[in-house]
């Protein structure tokens, strides 16, 4: 019996095999969960195809562009009849997404358009598509909603810029969502993951740079694996975490705490 037996995960942001919510499946997997997992672009239903091949329970796949309103009038069409009876427990939000040239240099040169693609797509989706699984929610009697967040909320990295912006709305709309849906017993957090090396983080200039700085300065010296994150997710999709709600769980060798 794994930690998730009979639980019902929706999986959205596998690029690739490095995607952190690769990392996540896959321990949903482990610990008996069963998964629907979603791609934004053809060439990324071709990865998770073969990656889906590693796991012990075929999961369902189905295409999603946030950004793109045909495709999510098709996801949430389809969502009744993937989810069934059963409805959903788990749904994890792994996805963000700026314009390259927003990725560096000054915050203040944001376009109007960059901002708002950074909001839309890195913020605005998960209220989005959390209004869209509470339906199926409902049918499992409640359950957990996960986000990936980043210290370049609060903190300025150099750089991540716009998403920085973004990442401070997603954990606000973490604790609006969490009030909305406490007593539908739906609870909502978000991971802070320290750096990995991702398509999203290349997207970043000077990006892997963070990476150095963890596992020299963190009180763990460690660079964060896409499995640690994993299993912190696991935590949060399991009973074990039934009264956890509107928190940021950092995983992240411990750097938040530092002061330089
Ligand atoms: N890599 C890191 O260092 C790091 C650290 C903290 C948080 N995060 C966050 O983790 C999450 C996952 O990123 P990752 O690092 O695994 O990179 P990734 O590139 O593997 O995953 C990003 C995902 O976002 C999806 N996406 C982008 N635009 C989309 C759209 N319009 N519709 C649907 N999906 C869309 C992509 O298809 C991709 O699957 C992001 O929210 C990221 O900000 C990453």
């Amino acid at each position: 019996m794994g930690l998730l037996s009979g639980k019902r995960a929706v999986v959205v942001g596998v690029a690739n095999k490095r995607s952190i919510a690769w990392g996540i499946a896959k321990a949903f997997d482990r610990e008996g969960a069963s998964l629907l997992m979603t791609y934004q672009i053809e060439r990324f239903r071709e990865n998770l195809a073969t990656l889906a091949t590693e796991l012990t329970q075929v999961p369902e796949l189905l295409p999603l562009d946030v950004a793109d309103s045909e495709s999510l009038a098709h996801f949430v069409a389809a969502l009744d009849q993937v989810t069934g009876e059963h409805g959903i427990d788990i749904f994890v939000h792994s996805i963000a997404n700026a314009n390259r040239e927003d990725l560096e240099g000054r915050f203040v040169d944001t376009s109007r358009d960059g901002f708002l693609h950074a909001l839309e797509v890195s913020a605005f989706s998960l209220p989005l598509l959390t209004r869209a699984l509470l339906p199926a929610f409902e049918r499992a009697g409640g359950g957990s909603v996960m986000t990936m967040t980043y210290r370049g909320s609060e903190r300025v990295m150099p750089n991540y810029n716009v998403m920085g912006v973004a990442k401070a709305a997603l954990e606000s709309s973490v604790r609006y969502l969490a009030y909305d849906l406490g007593r539908e017993r739906i609870r909502v957090n978000a991971i802070s993951a320290g750096p990995v090396k991702t398509l999203a983080m290349s997207a970043v200039k000077g990006g892997s740079q963070a990476l150095h700085s963890v596992s020299e300065r963190s009180p763990i010296p460690e660079n964060i694996s896409t499995d640690d994150i994993g299993n912190a997710a696991v935590f949060l999709g399991s009973d074990w975490s039934r009264l956890v709600t509107g928190q940021v769980l950092f995983v992240d060798s411990g750097s938040h705490i530092m002061g330089y």
